[in-house]
C-alpha cells in the first residue's frame, strides 16, 4: 500500500507497498513534504508518523523494518495532508516544546517561538535579584511565559491575562499539565484594565501583537494560520504596545521591572514610547541569539504615576 495524496500516487523505486515498513512510510512521507515548501521535511515526516503509530523516539528507530499498517497508515496518510495543506505542524500534533517545557497548542493560541525563550531569561534574572515576587504576564496566549517563569522559580504567584477566552481555555490546560492552576490565575481581559491602580506588580512581562499591517498582509499563510489577534499589532504596529506601556506605568511597583518583546524592526520606537510613560526609568533593549533587538527592559525608579 503506497500514500495516497488525492489522486496521486507515490512512485517510490525500491519500494514494497504491499508490507510497508516504517522506513519506507517515512521516505514516502518526506517525498510528498518536499514536494510543498516544507523544509525540515526528514524529521516532520518521523514525527508524524510517529504521531499516527503512538511511537516514541526510540520505538520509532528500533522498529524501522518493521510492517506497519491498518488505521495508523489512513492516519499518517492524513497528517501528511494536513501538513501539505501549509497547516502548521505544532497544530497538527497539538504540541510545541518552549524553554525545554512541552505546551499543548492549537489554533486558538501562538505558536510559542523560541525568541520569546529571552523574555523568560530575563524574567528569571530579575527574580533571582529579588525584583520581583507578583508577575503579571499580559497576553498570555498557551501560557508558555507564565508557566516556565513558574517552573524555573519559586514564584507564588503569577496572573496570566489574555483577551481571548479561546487561548485561556488552551492556557488553562497547560497550567493542569505543569501543576501550576494553584500559582497561575489567569484573568480574561483587556491588557492591565481589569487591575486597579493600587494593584502593583513587581514585574510584569509580555509578548504583544506587534506586526504591523503592512507586514501581517505579506505574511506566509502559514503564519496568517495563527490568530491575527496574536500577531497584528495594529496599523503601525505598535497599538497594542502604546495602551501597554500606559497601562503598565500605573500598575508597576516602585522598583520593578517592565519587560516586552517588540518587533525588530521597531525596538527604538517601542523604546521611545516606554520612555515616554517612564521619564525617570532606565529603558534597555536586548538582542536575541540572532542578535537583533527583540526585548524592552523598563526598570522603573521613580517614574509611577500614582
Ligand atoms: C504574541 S501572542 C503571545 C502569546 C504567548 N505569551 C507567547 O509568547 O507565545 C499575544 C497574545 O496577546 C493576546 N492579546 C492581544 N491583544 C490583547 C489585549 N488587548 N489584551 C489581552 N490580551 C491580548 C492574544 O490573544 C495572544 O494570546
Amino acid at each position: 500500500m503506497a500514500l495516497l495524496i488525492g489522486n496521486n500516487r507515490l512512485n517510490l523505486k525500491n519500494q514494497e507497498f504491499d508490507q510497508p515498513t516504517l522506513r519506507s512510510l517515512w521516505l514516502e512521507g518526506i517525498d510528498w513534504l518536499n514536494k510543498t515548501s516544507v523544509s525540515n521535511s526528514t524529521l516532520e515526516s518521523e514525527l508524524l508518523l510517529r504521531a499516527a503509530f503512538g511511537l516514541d523516539k526510540s520505538r520509532f528507530y528500533a522498529q524501522l523494518s518493521d510492517v506497519f499498517t491498518g488505521n495508523g497508515l489512513t492516519l499518517f496518510n492524513k497528517l501528511i495532508q494536513r501538513r501539505m495543506s501549509g497547516e502548521p505542524l505544532p497544530y497538527i500534533l497539538g504540541r510545541k516544546e518552549f524553554y525545554g517545557l512541552e505546551f499543548l497548542v492549537s489554533k486558538t493560541v501562538l505558536i510559542p517561538r523560541p525568541e520569546t525563550e529571552l523574555l523568560v531569561d530575563l524574567a528569571l534574572h530579575k527574580i533571582e535579584k529579588k525584583y520581583g515576587s507578583f508577575i503579571a504576564d499580559i497576553g498570555t496566549g498557551s501560557g508558555c511565559l507564565a508557566v516556565s517563569i513558574a517552573t524555573h522559580s519559586d514564584i507564588k504567584k503569577i496572573v496570566a491575562v489574555d483577551k481571548s477566552f479561546d487561548a485561556l481555555k488552551i492556557a488553562s490546560q497547560n497550567l493542569a499539565v505543569h501543576g501550576l492552576s494553584e500559582v497561575i490565575d489567569l484573568v480574561n481581559a483587556d491588557l492591565l484594565t481589569s487591575f486597579e491602580r493600587n494593584v502593583k506588580f513587581d514585574l510584569i512581562v509580555s509578548n504583544p501583537p506587534y506586526l504591523p499591517d503592512a507586514i501581517y498582509q505579506t505574511l506566509d499563510p502559514e503564519i496568517k494560520s495563527e490568530p491575527k489577534v496574536a500577531i497584528h499589532g495594529g496599523h503601525d504596529g505598535l497599538e497594542t504596545i502604546r495602551r501597554l506601556v500606559d497601562q503598565a506605568s500605573l500598575n508597576l511597583s516602585r522598583h520593578g521591572v517592565f519587560l516586552f518583546e517588540v518587533f525588530s524592526d521597531f525596538s527604538n520606537e517601542a523604546s521611545s514610547i516606554a520612555a515616554q510613560s517612564f521619564p525617570n526609568a532606565n529603558v534597555v533593549i536586548h538582542n536575541d541569539l540572532l542578535g537583533l533587538p527583540r526585548v524592552v527592559e523598563v526598570s522603573s525608579i521613580s517614574s509611577i504615576k500614582y
